[in-house]
C-alpha cells in the first residue's frame, strides 16, 4: 500500500492508503472522503477532481498532459502545482505523497 496525505477544504489532513494502479482520486473516494465530485469518473472531462501537490513532491508526480492542462485552465484555483488527481497514477515511488483538495470553482 502507499500512504497519502490528503488535506481537506477546512484544514485538517488525513492520511489514506492507497493501492498502486488506482488513481489518486480513486483512492481519495475510496475511502469515503466527498470533497472531490469527480463526476466524469476519470475522463479527464471536468475538473471537478482538482488538487495541489506538494511542491516537495510535483517533480515525482509530474505535469499534466495538454487535455488536463486545458481543464485546469480553466479553474480559478490553479496554482504552479495543480493537477486533476483522477489523472496520477499510483505507483510506489508515491509513497508519503501529499496533497491538498482545492475549494470548488
Ligand atoms: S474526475 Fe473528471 S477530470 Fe478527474
Amino acid at each position: 500500500m502507499v500512504a497519502i496525505s490528503v488535506t481537506l477544504r477546512e484544514g485538517t489532513t488525513q492520511r489514506i492508503a492507497a493501492t498502486p494502479g488506482m488513481s489518486v482520486m480513486e483512492a481519495i473516494r475510496e475511502t469515503g472522503i466527498d470533497e472531490l465530485l469527480a463526476l466524469c469518473g476519470g475522463c479527464c472531462s471536468c475538473a471537478t477532481c482538482h488538487v495541489v501537490v506538494a511542491d516537495a513532491w510535483i517533480e515525482r508526480v509530474g505535469s499534466p498532459g495538454p487535455d488536463e492542462d486545458d481543464l485546469l485552465e480553466s479553474s480559478s484555483h490553479r496554482t504552479p502545482t495543480s493537477r486533476l488527481s483522477c489523472q496520477i497514477g499510483i505507483t510506489p515511488a508515491l509513497d508519503g505523497l501529499e496533497i491538498t483538495i482545492v475549494a470548488e470553482d
